[in-house]
């Protein structure tokens, strides 16, 4: 059932139209358009089915129980609310504060020590201060990013039920199409744009595949793919836009409106939903945070690639 699922991601992506953000020559900026999550799954049923079948909650009160939901799942996660883990009552770094302060927590903590002086992980033979950006590193950085945003935006935009627009649809946050205007001015530029490399590729299936089959790690994607651009990120696009593109401003670091106030709205949807959660659920979703910082990591690193 997974294999298939990203089996018909591939076949989605060779169907699916390029967002809208020119004409002509531009096409080629874009051809690595959102690719498509297969309609036979979608994010929110799915978040209905994993989730309400165990407890009711807020997914299941705004969407109805197992709406679109497939009788049978294979998800690799299905800790039940019966299976009480030893530390359940531990109480977790920010667990007061809510879940994203947990969250929080486990990402400072996977930093490095010259990333953030909340890192905890031995700084980087090559710091951050010190890295010698390219001009195609960057785009491959952007085109691989774009893929991840794509994918990440057409999950939630996928999702069967309107109400759930009210949570993570339409944040404000939303990457792809800042993405794509950005990676048309390069091309206007005379510079070539790629297409999606592995590093975008592979992580762009696993969120596909985590939206199908364990939500919990899946908001854990998301949480960080959003949050670690508004912080680290935007540092990062400053540094690089100085070094090789004369100070200039690229979209993917602009936002509509107050950024806190955007991250503030999605921070309290996201506390709402982890609310409803099992503990289990909750270390099962803060877990994955490493692997956020594993596919993350290597798109970034594509900034320093030649
Ligand atoms: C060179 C790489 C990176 C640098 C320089 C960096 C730097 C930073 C800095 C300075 C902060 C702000 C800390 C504060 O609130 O005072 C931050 C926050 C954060 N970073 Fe990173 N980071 C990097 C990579 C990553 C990666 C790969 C991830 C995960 C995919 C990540 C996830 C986060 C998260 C979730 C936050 C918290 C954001 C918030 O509080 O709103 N970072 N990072």
């Amino acid at each position: 059932m997974m294999a298939m699922a990203v089996g018909e991601l591939g076949l989605g992506l060779k169907g699916s139209a390029a967002p809208v953000v020119g004409a002509g020559r531009e096409k080629s900026v874009i051809q690595n358009g959102p690719s498509r999550a297969p309609t036979s799954a979608h994010f929110w049923s799915r978040i209905s089915q994993k989730v309400d079948l165990r407890s009711s909650n807020v997914f299941g009160r705004i969407l109805g129980f197992g709406v679109e939901a497939p009788s049978t799942s294979t998800s690799s996660f299905s800790v039940r609310a019966s299976s009480v883990a030893p530390e359940k009552s531990k109480s977790r770094p920010g667990e007061k504060k809510g879940f994203v302060e947990e969250m929080r927590f486990v990402a400072m903590k996977l930093h490095t020590r010259d990333q953030s002086k909340e890192g905890e992980k031995e700084a980087d033979v090559q710091p951050v201060g010190q890295w010698k950006p390219s001009i195609p590193g960057y785009i491959k950085f952007l085109v691989d990013s774009k893929k991840v945003y794509d994918t990440m935006e057409t999950i939630v935009e996928k999702a069967s039920h309107p109400s759930s627009d009210e949570y993570f649809r339409n944040t404000g946050l939303e990457r792809s199409a800042r993405l794509a205007k950005d990676l048309e001015w390069f091309a206007s530029q005379g510079h070539e744009i790629p297409e999606a490399g592995p590093d975008g590729i592979t992580y762009a299936n696993l969120l596909t595949e985590l939206s199908e089959s364990d939500v919990p790690a899946f908001i854990c994607h998301f949480y960080n793919v959003y949050f670690a651009h508004s912080a680290g990120g935007r540092f990062i696009g400053k540094q690089v836009a100085q070094q090789i593109l004369d100070g200039r401003e690229l979209e993917f670091y602009k936002w509509d409106g107050e950024l806190s106030e955007l991250l503030g709205a999605v921070k309290v949807n996201l506390n709402k939903v982890a609310e409803e959660w099992t503990r289990e659920q909750k270390d099962h979703c803060l877990k994955e945070t490493e692997n956020s910082f594993k596919y993350s990591g290597k798109i970034l690193r594509l900034i320093v690639s030649a």
